[in-house]
């Protein structure tokens, strides 16, 4: 009801919200299956999902996403089997018929109902903060994987990953989804990668007079990568301590529903 007056009665979209289309809702969890295609063969990374409310206990504004883990214990193998079986394959199938011969990354957003996974998004992309624990678990050289994709020859070669976890902790400015002010002096990243399991990556971020300062409204993904999800969190969020910027938002429950 709210989302539907901030469109219709405050015009937060001006003429655009004078028409709202009301679809079925889905319940349950939400996951990301992103897949390598070349067009016949396609290659399924391992899931992750996202965390999309702005504050802890997926409370708040949607936004990009806070956050992110990989894998994901509710897509099982049978979970992905179906998924696989009843989504990517009629997908990439229907392209084929209308003449599209689609090569690249096809990004399947899911939500596993009660009556089984159903597809609330597609997006032709990589997902984001999805990709910043995917890649990480990626043991073969993604070049590889990108070539066989242009070529057309994804069948030929194997796709292989660690047996790791990995999580992801978005550091965002103060006031975002909302407004929010650019320019705040970054620090501490050096510190945070100086642990070699962790990674930070750069998204709304440049540099001015030699600094690196904030330039969007999620700024850094910090990843870490463990045997187990209890570790990650611990060492993506001893990461996130070691860096500073004015008005630094994040959530500090990114992982937290695994362990529960
Ligand atoms: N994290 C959601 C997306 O990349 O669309």
């Amino acid at each position: 009801m709210q989302a539907v007056d901030t469109i219709m009665t405050d015009k937060a979209f001006g003429a655009s919200g004078d028409k709202i289309v009301i679809e079925e809702f889905l319940d349950g969890p939400e996951a990301s299956f992103m897949c390598f295609v070349d067009g016949e063969t396609f290659i399924p990374m391992v899931p992750s999902q996202d965390h999309k409310r702005a504050y802890d206990n997926d409370e708040g504004p949607n936004t990009g996403g806070m956050g992110c883990y990989s894998p994901v214990p509710v897509v099982t193998d049978e979970v992905s089997k179906v998924v696989q079986d009843s989504i990517v394959k009629p997908t990439l199938a229907a392209l084929k018929k209308m003449g599209i011969y689609y090569t690249g990354v096809l990004y399947v957003g899911l939500a596993l109902t009660s009556k089984g996974p159903k597809v609330v998004e597609f997006n032709s992309r990589f997902g984001d903060p999805e990709t910043q624990v995917v890649l990480p678990l990626l043991q073969t050289d993604l070049v590889e994987i990108m070539l066989a994709v242009a070529q057309g020859r994804l069948d030929s070669i194997d796709v292989n990953w660690y047996d790791k976890k990995a999580l992801c902790v978005v550091m965002a400015s103060g006031g975002y989804p909302g407004s929010y002010e650019k320019g705040k002096v970054i620090t501490g990243v050096g510190e945070a990668e100086s642990n070699e399991d962790v990674i930070v990556f750069h998204a709304g971020t440049e540099i001015k007079d030699g600094k690196t300062v904030t330039s969007g409204g999620r700024v850094l993904g910090v990843t870490a990568v463990a045997d187990s999800y209890e570790n990650c969190i611990k060492k993506a969020y001893a990461g996130v301590d070691k860096i500073h910027f004015d008005g630094a938002h994040f959530r500090q429950d990114i992982g937290k529903r695994l362990l529960a």
